[in-house]
């Protein structure tokens, strides 16, 4: 037997879940098709050969507007996977726009290359394969700078990603820093969560919240 506020929160589930599934539909009817034939073709070729499709998503349209909204020139992405993220980002950068993506996986450079070769915006797009961190330490070191940055790649290296970026100027003054998962299915927030995953994001918010170089929004974009 429910108590009474166990009725309520039962209630209140049902009645967010419902806003949820009315708020994703309606929205979906204002996605313009995707422009660029050979997005498609990376689409298609990531589904049939590496991956649950999950991993791509509608965040790639928020990326791309972050893109247009804040005219990045240069942009830096940490972990590529297939390219998805990456080009469409670099569909919205000007002609003279660069991406940097940093990849662990050689075979992923390899997957993704052509691709981008195919691609009029591809040109736009370095890939550095190897950890993260190497590529970070060699872009400072020979004083490159980011208007946009993507940290979208091992959780546990979030909070020593962001740190590098801030302390070795690799983001420009009034430069942008996406966050992939900060919210992590809920793992980050939910009281008795054991996931390293999770406790690794919930650290990171934590960083820069208390980080006063900063400002920060905290954003949930459904993925269904
Ligand atoms: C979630 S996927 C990236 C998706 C991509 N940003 C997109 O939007 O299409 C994470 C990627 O990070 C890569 N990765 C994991 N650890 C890494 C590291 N230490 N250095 C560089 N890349 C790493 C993984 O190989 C994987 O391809």
């Amino acid at each position: 037997i429910a108590t009474f506020n166990e009725y309520l929160n039962f209630h209140n589930v049902y009645f967010m879940f419902d806003v949820f599934i009315d708020a994703h539909n309606y929205s979906q009817l204002f996605i313009k098709p995707i422009k660029w034939k050979i997005i498609i073709l990376l689409l298609y070729k990531t589904l049939k050969k590496l991956t649950d499709p999950k991993l791509l998503n509608s965040c790639v349209y928020v990326l791309k507007m972050l893109v247009h909204m804040s005219k990045a020139k240069r942009v830096l992405e940490i972990g590529m996977f297939t390219g998805y993220g990456a080009l469409s980002m670099a569909e919205a950068l000007p002609e003279n726009g660069q991406i940097v993506a940093c990849e662990l996986e050689p075979y992923l450079k390899e997957f993704a290359q052509p691709i981008f070769d195919k691609s009029p915006h591809g040109k736009k797009i370095t890939v550095k394969t190897g950890p993260a961190m190497d590529t970070l330490k060699e872009l400072a070191a020979t004083g490159e700078q980011f208007d946009m940055v993507f940290i979208d790649a091992d959780k546990h290296n979030y909070i020593n990603y962001y740190k590098f970026l801030l302390d070795h100027n690799l983001l420009r003054i009034d430069g942008v820093i996406c966050v992939d998962n900060t919210l992590f299915k809920g793992r980050v927030y939910l009281k008795d969560s054991a996931d390293d995953f999770g406790k690794a994001l919930r650290d990171f918010n934590q960083v820069v919240t208390n980080d006063f170089r900063v400002e920060q929004v905290c954003k949930f974009f459904s993925q269904i």
